[in-house]
């Protein structure tokens, strides 16, 4: 019989929202006619934008047309939209970049779950805690972890707790690692970084030559103009990081798929004999050897959010968003629950009333009140007692959504 990869056994039950999709079809198929309010998955609810929508059509028609027909295009990106990127982006916050640093993909779950590929099994991980699950469960995939304890906690795996006792800023790891994994702003716990606190992560970088995997796929909800919205408006952080980017969020791409990875080439890693290699040209192998690019239409669709009106329309919808994430806050907030982010992120991160624990707060309130949120200990062991809202629901469902947790008796 075939042998199957054992790291596989190691994963501790479901995906987080496969899980809750479960839990949630159940009660639903007891409870006939409920109407349940979803705020778990930071899904978008707001269609794509008339700029967007034009420009997928206008290529779908052309892709229709023996002269504008086209087969297998770069599987790094098609150069009229890695400009658009580079140009917006980064050049607009004086970041330069050329355009084969930049690859294009079909989200930042597959990038940030695939780019451990390329770094040996024996890589040190270290993870804020809690965190985005795919950080660790494809390390764990690939075997780079241990079994996964009763603390919740995989061995081999560095932890590094972000909690209100420390403003979720996590300290730097006590033992040196390869591969950090960042996300800013934060999900799930919606929190930011500086520009001060990300140079001494950069700095930190550089010192142990470690390299950082900075997922970035929610910069278009920042506020904040002090906040950076790329590592690379850090000073030689080209040298010691990967960014993720996504137009997943920003701009309602959940199911249109198009997401990109800036992999700078002063970046280098080194082989088992001690050579210099550099992670662009690795990157850029594995990119072309397991993916032939995402459709030209979708490419389309992606560059015209860069555009005047796309850009409007796009911010109107982040706009919309944020306003969703104001009313969660505040309306949490005023029934003197401790609640965290929700200002330069679309998540909102609150501590579970009376001490409970995430899942039993997740169940009380699908069981009670019909509202559905995401456990804050399915993102690892300090997300316990802690619970996500997210903010890319419809308002009416927002709205009620606050008027029934104000309903609960707390
Ligand atoms: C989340 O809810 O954390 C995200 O939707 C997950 C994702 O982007 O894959």
């Amino acid at each position: 019989m075939a042998k199957i990869n054992d790291n596989f056994l190691k994963l501790k039950a479901g995906y987080l929202f496969p899980e809750i999709s479960k839990r949630v079809r159940n009660f639903s198929d007891s409870n006939p006619g409920k109407r349940i309010i979803r705020l778990g998955i930071g899904d978008v609810t707001l269609p794509l934008v008339p700029t967007v929508v034009k420009a997928l059509k206008d290529a779908s028609d052309e892709m229709g047309t023996s002269a504008g027909f086209k087969g297998y295009g770069p599987e790094q990106g098609y150069g009229f939209l890695i400009d658009e990127i580079i140009k917006h982006d980064f050049q607009s916050r004086g970041v330069q970049l050329s355009s084969d640093e930049v690859f294009v993909s079909d989200g930042s779950k597959c990038d940030t779950g695939n780019i451990q590929e390329i770094f040996s099994l024996s890589s040190k991980i270290a993870v804020t805690d809690p965190v985005y699950p795919v950080y660790v469960d494809t390390n764990v995939m690939a075997g780079r972890t241990g079994n996964s304890g009763s603390d919740g906690k995989y061995e081999k795996l560095i932890y590094l707790p972000c909690t209100s006792e420390n403003n979720f800023q996590p300290d730097f790891p006590k033992e040196r690692a390869d591969l950090i994994y960042l996300c800013y702003p934060n999900n799930p716990t919606g929190t930011t970084v500086t520009k001060e606190r990300l140079k001494e992560w950069v700095d930190y970088a550089r010192k142990n030559n470690s390299i950082i995997l900075y997922d970035a796929a929610y910069e278009g909800f920042i506020t904040d103009s002090s906040l950076p919205h790329s590592i690379f408006e850090i000073e030689g952080a080209k040298e010691v990081a990967i960014e993720f980017r996504s137009f997943s969020k920003t701009a309602g791409f959940t199911g249109t798929r198009c997401a990109y990875i800036v992999v700078p080439k002063e970046l280098k890693g080194e082989s088992e004999s001690g050579e210099k290699v550099s992670i662009n040209s690795l990157w850029n192998r594995r990119h072309t050897t397991k993916f032939n690019g995402v459709s030209y239409p979708i490419q389309k669709a992606a560059a015209a959010c860069y555009s005047d009106s796309g850009k409007k329309e796009i911010s109107a919808n982040i706009n919309y968003y944020m306003e969703n994430a104001r009313i969660i806050r505040e309306g949490i907030s005023a029934l003197g629950i401790q609640v965290y982010g929700g200002v330069n992120a679309p998540y909102i991160w609150l501590k579970t009333p009376g001490n409970a624990t995430s899942w039993d707060f997740f169940d009380r309130l699908l069981n009670e009140v019909q509202v559905v949120g995401t456990p804050g200990s399915g993102f690892g062991p300090s997300g316990e007692g802690y619970f996500r809202l997210s903010a890319f629901g419809k308002r009416e469902d927002v709205e009620e959504a606050v008027q029934k947790i104000k309903s609960l008796k707390l």
